[in-house]
């Protein structure tokens, strides 16, 4: 029989903060390399974690998308998936869980959260619009772009600073926005908070910050602007408001969601996330006129809008994944995870940027590789050769992988703008790893950084691809090669 969600909240004296609230049922086998066939492998595949074949991981943290173990109750309720095509049980329980954990009553399934920030854009946002934000994530940028808008990154200047340790950097910048929003008023229909902000260091964003973006949307409003949460990760994020924002110590995890949400006039999920499955997304929204819109825009390329691309058993999963996600047991110990993977680091003398978020820890490899300056790819580098050391894949996001866009000129392949940070993201997939594999991705790392000024710049690759359309610009990452100009040791 699954435990229910109560029992899972149930008060303890068990060690929950110092051991996982779960065990563990099934086990994934990894294929074992040696370091001379892992040289090849990364010759051969590009230098990149995005194009090495996934087989030859030990340990994956590219991403922490879609990349969790799934739970026996996840599995036991996608047997109960209903496979109807119009309004299958499945998404009642889908549509129900999804307004408790946001408080709006309009739901739409997405397959993934790109998809669920298509019909936002589609129906908000047009030609010559502007689209602030903390910081987009790749995906809401792109589609800033596909609308023939411009999105407007407004990074807080704590973020920058690097002696700056304090809890909230991923907040938006309050009063370039305000001076922004005055200025531009009329051109702005949508404003984003990406809670916690991926893009730079992963770092969180306070209940405070959230407050005050809707009193200056709601002070200077002039045509309904919209307020609208990237909520991939909110129940981390909430985590670090309960843990460090003054006045949440007492509050469940889901009673925060709850509340950072309720300034919001809506929301898009990227559920492979905080949403604890391989797949899945889903919008949520107050007004029904703005829901009624965006149905068509579903249907035409998602299906019906009581499952947006996913199958029954995909909404019970999410169902479950959701509310498994934001039980402060379970968030505790993922906190715990990524606190061990940075004191794993740290000790040995592995700089990373401070503090570590609540889902990923960032290399900074700008000061772990200083022979390598911001043109030369230090995180490109670094990350390839911890994978050659041990089979240990990241992501670099560094100048050179990142910096391509020039605003002024943005399909100008060849200048490169300075990142603030040069930065291996290692994204910890969820209820994945232990603390052996932290501490042999640390040694990965420390292994390469020891290799010292042996390490060679990388430079990109020209290749006969044709260019990205203007609109596609941003997705360059996934596309740009780069090499070493002398081999790796
Ligand atoms: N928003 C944020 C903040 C994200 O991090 C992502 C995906 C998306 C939206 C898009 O969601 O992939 O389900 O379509 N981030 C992944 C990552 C890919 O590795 O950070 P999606």
């Amino acid at each position: 029989m699954r435990i229910s969600n109560e029992d899972m909240l149930r008060e303890t004296d068990l060690p929950f903060d110092k051991a996982p609230p779960y065990r563990i049922k099934a086990v994934e086998y990894s294929i074992p390399t040696t370091r001379e066939k892992r040289k090849e492998i990364m010759q051969e595949y590009g230098y990149s974690g995005r194009l090495l074949p996934a087989k030859y991981v030990f340990i994956n943290m590219v991403t922490d998308s879609g990349t969790g173990a799934l739970s026996d109750r996840q599995w036991s309720a996608m047997m109960e998936g209903d496979e109807s095509y119009f309004n299958c049980r499945s998404y009642e329980i889908f549509e129900e869980t999804c307004q408790a954990f946001t408080k709006m009553p309009y739901i739409i399934p997405s397959h993934q959260g790109r998809s669920a920030e298509a019909p936002i854009y589609e129906i908000f946002v047009k030609p010559g619009d502007k689209v602030p934000s903390n910081t987009h994530f790749t995906t809401t940028s792109t589609w800033a772009f596909q609308r023939g808008a411009e999105p407007v990154d407004l990074i807080c200047p704590d973020y920058l600073d690097e002696e700056n340790y304090s809890w909230f950097k991923g907040n938006m910048n309050l009063e370039k926005f305000e001076d922004y929003f005055i200025e531009y008023a009329e051109k702005i229909p949508l404003v984003e908070l990406v809670v916690p902000n991926n893009l730079n260091g992963g770092q969180a964003v306070s209940m405070e910050n959230i407050k005050n973006v809707r009193a200056i949307i709601d002070k200077y409003n002039k045509i309904d602007t919209q307020l609208y949460l990237d909520i991939a990760r909110i129940s981390e994020n909430a985590w670090i408001i309960k843990s460090h924002e003054p006045g949440y110590k007492d509050k469940s995890c889901l009673g925060i969601v709850n509340e950072m949400l309720s300034y919001a006039d809506g929301c898009h999920m990227s559920a492979k996330k905080g949403g604890l499955v391989n797949m899945g997304g889903f919008i949520a929204l107050r007004n029904k006129i703005f829901w009624q819109r965006m149905h068509p825009k579903v249907i035409r390329t998602d299906g019906f809008i009581t499952y947006g691309g996913l199958a029954g058993r995909d909404l019970e999963s999410l169902a479950v994944g959701l509310i498994e996600g934001v039980n402060d047991y379970y968030l505790q110990d993922r906190q715990r995870q990524v606190d061990y993977f940075a004191n794993a680091c740290q000790k040995r003398g592995i700089h990373i940027l401070e503090p570590a978020s609540c889902f990923a820890v960032y290399i900074n490899a700008g000061k772990c590789l200083p022979h390598l300056d911001h043109t030369q790819g230090p995180a490109t580098c670094l990350s390839a050769q911890a994978y050659i050391e041990g089979g240990f894949a990241s992501t670099a996001m560094d100048s050179l992988q990142r910096g391509r866009i020039d605003a002024n000129n943005p399909q100008d392949s060849s200048k490169r703008i300075k990142a603030p940070y040069e930065l291996i993201r290692c994204a910890i997939p969820r209820r994945t790893y232990y603390e052996p594999h932290y501490d042999w991705a640390a040694e990965c790392l420390f292994r390469a950084i020891e290799w010292g000024d042996k390490l060679p710049a990388f430079k990109p690759i020209v290749d006969d691809r044709p260019p990205l359309e203007l609109s596609e610009i941003g997705l360059h990452t996934f596309f740009d090669d780069y090499e070493p100009v002398s081999p790796l040791p």
